[in-house]
């Protein structure tokens, strides 16, 4: 899943799970084909593995095995382990991801959902992602909270976790051993956002993104692939980064 540049742009098409149809992931696979060409690797359920993606697609898989509530819920937190390992494995996936919900009610049920996921990849050699999840608490997203849970993922074992940007984000880099990964969260106002978000999760140490609404959600998906990429594998800036875009949506950019 990692690029050679040691860094990694995962596309996150796994929404449905909890959120069911949500905008432009209507039809997993329009929106997910035009994509993958991009993308180092790609986060899906089980559910959209088998009927959206063509195995002739080549991408490492990212295989979300957590779930269980919905958004009609208040509170998200919720969650048991929605896949067997053994089922992973058969779908020939490299890694499964599982969310987190340090904080809340179900605390201790998803970190221990954690460590049994943890065990069971280790007797088969499946790297493990935690999510630390907020659910519909974005305000969460600071450096204490998130610092908080994406060491707790790696002290129980994940091999990599995936956070949330936020103010002072190296010290959430510092504080967690394992390589981090961050979300792009709901739609930002304007692409100059995300490639802020991107260029400065990087420099803060983050080894890359799992990135969903922020590009598939844009009118552009494609040339925000393209844009995200340069700032992930080539140390772009955002202003070089919103120029990849800009000439990529113009059609000036085709490969
Ligand atoms: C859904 C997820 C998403 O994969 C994660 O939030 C990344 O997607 P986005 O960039 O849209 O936030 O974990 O539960």
């Amino acid at each position: 899943m990692m690029n050679p540049s040691g860094n990694s742009v995962m596309l996150a098409c796994d929404h449905g799970y909890f959120m069911g149809p949500t905008r432009k992931l209507e039809n997993p696979r329009e929106t997910i084909k035009p994509l993958v060409p991009y993308a180092d690797a790609l986060a899906v359920t089980r559910g959209v593995l088998r009927s959206s993606v063509d195995p002739t697609w080549n991408v490492p898989i990212l295989l979300r095995v957590s779930g269980g509530s919905s958004i009609l819920q208040q509170d998200l937190s919720d969650e048991g382990l929605t896949v067997s390992m053994a089922d992973a494995v058969r779908l020939n996936v490299c890694a499964v991801a599982i969310s987190i919900f340090v904080g809340t009610a179900h605390e201790k049920q998803t970190l221990l959902n954690l460590a049994k996921l943890v065990d069971d990849g280790q007797e088969v050699g499946m790297p493990v992602m935690a999510i630390t999840a907020v659910g519909k608490e974005l305000e969460k997203r600071d450096a204490r909270y998130l610092g908080l849970a994406c060491r707790l993922a790696a002290e129980i074992g994940a091999n990599m976790v995936k956070t949330y940007y936020c103010e002072d984000f190296s010290r959430v880099v510092e504080g967690c051993p394992v390589p981090l990964v961050v979300a792009g969260g709901p739609k930002l106002n304007t692409e100059a956002d995300v490639f802020n978000l991107a260029h400065d999760a990087m420099g803060a140490g983050a080894k890359g993104v799992d990135m969903g609404r922020n590009i598939w959600q844009n009118d552009h998906p494609v040339a925000m692939i393209k844009a995200i990429r340069a700032i992930v594998h080539e140390g772009a800036s955002a202003k070089e980064a919103s120029d990849i875009f800009a000439a990529s949506a113009a059609g000036k950019i085709t490969v």
